[in-house]
């Protein structure tokens, strides 16, 4: 194969290590890579048993692993795999603030917020068992997610507490659940960081069931090939066994480090870091104009026009109030309404600030750019075969309000449906289980959302429209996925 494995297939990475393990013989390896990456040659036999025992294993959820390695399931989590009902119900929640279905003028659980303002729901880290703010950005400016300063979703239920660090000393005894139970620490975000009621039980299953939902798979997580051996030796098995048990959690952080940062001692110097502005537009557009889009619902004040912004930012650089960018930055404002959180240090570096600055800084000044090459942005694709233009006409009429890349950032981390090529390759539309996650969203009708923090979905999508997705991804995304040779 002429093309390295695309960025986006990180499970597809981990078991470029592990499969040569496991599996003796290049040949052999050679054509499960191949498959991992939902392409094998059809005339070249594959050892069946070992291979599906291998997709088997990548695919095991977290929970459900660790439960069959002998741990007990905590007091807050789930006995059993959730009803498809109440995921969609805690999917509706977290990203409407609403059941599924209510009506357009139903008070959402907050009324400034839904969770997805300050929470993504994908993966945000290249390496589980790392909080890199470096990293993270350029993996996130990869896959057009945004940076927030609540951590992702992702992950979340595989966790053992929540509201560590300075989180347990904002907020003291009213965490003190919330650093052990998962549904304590959802209430305590609906009430106070959201600034909404909590949730009703039945509200609370959903969410917790959405969590579930979107856990870690076994094959994504950091280990060393001695230690993907070692589960795949114990899942043969099939009986608990604590040392792999103890492998699993060694795979992601158990809590998500939270150390509070400080403003510099003195605002117009700032921190004594060289910036890099290339680097800083990635923070301006992934995180800023997450919430500063200008969009009608954006929980905050539109930054939409750049260049006055950065003016009026970098004019107050040496004024010690609550809108400083330092001081907003690192102490938020006080929690009121629609309040902006503080970074943490893990989520926004000293460093990352400084890029910030000096971006913001040569916009104010007449330079930077804006709103040209926005990050993420391939070479154009110009649709010809009929098929694609088909589709393309679809994703443009009812997904790319959510699923694009400007002014407001991409829902779920996909701001690239009508970059087919790319499309083509991502874990998207690699089957798991039977059909791909694009064809499922389609088939069960949870895409397009009829609305998204502050965005209003399509009006109606037509059988047609439907049938025009799951076609191209039977036709055509297999052929444009092929590697080139
Ligand atoms: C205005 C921003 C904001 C909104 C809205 C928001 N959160 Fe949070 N949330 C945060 C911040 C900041 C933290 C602490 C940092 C972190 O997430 O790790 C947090 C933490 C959490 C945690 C604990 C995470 C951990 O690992 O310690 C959970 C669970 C959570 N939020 C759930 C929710 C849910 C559910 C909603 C919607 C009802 C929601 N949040 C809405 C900002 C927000
Ligand atoms: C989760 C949503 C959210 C994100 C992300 C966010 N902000 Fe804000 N921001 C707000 C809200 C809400 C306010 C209004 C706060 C208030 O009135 O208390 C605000 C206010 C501000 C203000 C003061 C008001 C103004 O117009 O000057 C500045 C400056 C600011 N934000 C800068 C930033 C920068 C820089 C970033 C990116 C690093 C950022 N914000 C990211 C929500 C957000
Ligand atoms: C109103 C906003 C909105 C519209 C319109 C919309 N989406 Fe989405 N989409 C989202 C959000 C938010 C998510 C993240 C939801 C989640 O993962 O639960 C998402 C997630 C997805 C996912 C990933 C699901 C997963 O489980 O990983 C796919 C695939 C998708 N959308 C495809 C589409 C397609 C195709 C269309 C058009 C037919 C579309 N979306 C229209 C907001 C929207």
């Amino acid at each position: 194969m002429g093309q390295a494995p695309h960025q986006d297939q990180e499970r597809a990475r981990v078991w470029w290590l592990i499969a040569p393990l496991l599996l003796t013989g290049a040949a052999v390896t050679g054509v499960i890579v191949l498959s991992m990456l939902g392409r094998p040659p059809a005339q070249v036999p594959v050892p069946a048993p070992a291979a599906d025992r291998l997709f088997e294993y990548a695919e095991f959820r977290v929970s459900e692993a660790l439960h069959d390695m002998g741990e007990p399931v905590p007091t807050w989590a789930l006995t059993r795999p959730p009803t498809r009902e109440a995921v969609a119900l805690g999917r509706s929640l977290i990203h409407t603030g609403k059941a599924p279905g209510a009506a357009a003028d139903a008070p959402r659980q907050s009324p400034y917020f839904t969770c997805i303002d300050c929470h993504n729901v994908t993966r945000e880290d290249p390496v589980l068992a790392e909080s890199n703010p470096a990293a993270r950005l350029s993996y996130l400016a990869r896959r057009n997610g945004a940076l927030l300063q609540g951590s992702t979703f992702y992950g979340m239920y595989n966790k053992t507490g929540w509201y560590n660090g300075y989180w347990k000393k904002k907020y003291g005894s009213l965490v003190d659940q919330a650093q052990h139970d998962l549904r304590a620490a959802v209430q305590v975000c609906a009430q106070y960081c959201s600034q909404g009621r909590r949730f009703t039980d039945d509200e609370l299953d959903g969410v917790i069931a959405y969590l579930w939902h979107r856990q870690y798979r076994v094959g994504e997580l950091s280990l060393n090939e001695d230690g993907f051996r070692q589960l795949a030796a114990a899942f043969d098995r099939a009986a608990p066994d604590p040392a792999a048990a103890a492998v699993i959690r060694s795979g992601y952080l158990q809590v998500t480090p939270q150390t509070k940062g400080e403003p510099p001692a003195d605002l117009e110097k700032g921190y004594g870091l060289d910036g890099d502005p290339k680097r800083g537009r990635l923070v301006f557009d992934l995180s800023c104009l997450h919430c500063h889009s200008g969009a009608p619902d954006a929980p905050a004040p539109s930054f939409a026009d750049a260049r006055a912004a950065a003016k009026r930012i970098i004019g107050d650089i040496g004024q010690r109030n609550e809108d400083n960018l330092y001081m907003i930055l690192r102490n938020g404002t006080a929690q009121h309404r629609a309040y902006m959180p503080e970074f943490m240090t893990e989520r926004l570096s000293d460093q990352q600030i400084a890029d910030l600055r000096r971006y913001l800084a040569e916009l104010a000044a007449g330079g930077g750019t804006h709103g040209d090459d926005a990050p993420g942005t391939g070479p154009a694709f110009t649709p010809t075969n009929p098929l694609d233009r088909a589709v393309t006409a679809v994703f443009e009429s009812k997904c790319v309000m959510c699923h694009d890349h400007a002014p407001r950032g991409p829902a779920a981390g996909i701001g690239y449906l009508t970059d087919l090529p790319r499309l083509a390759r991502s874990p998207l539309v690699e089957p798991t289980g039977g059909a791909s996650t694009l064809a499922s969203v389609i088939q069960n009708k949870t895409m397009p959302l009829q609305r998204w923090s502050g965005i209003a979905g399509p009006t109606g999508m037509s059988e047609a429209d439907r049938r025009t997705i799951l076609d191209w991804i039977a036709q055509r995304a297999p052929e444009l996925a092929k590697p080139s040779p």
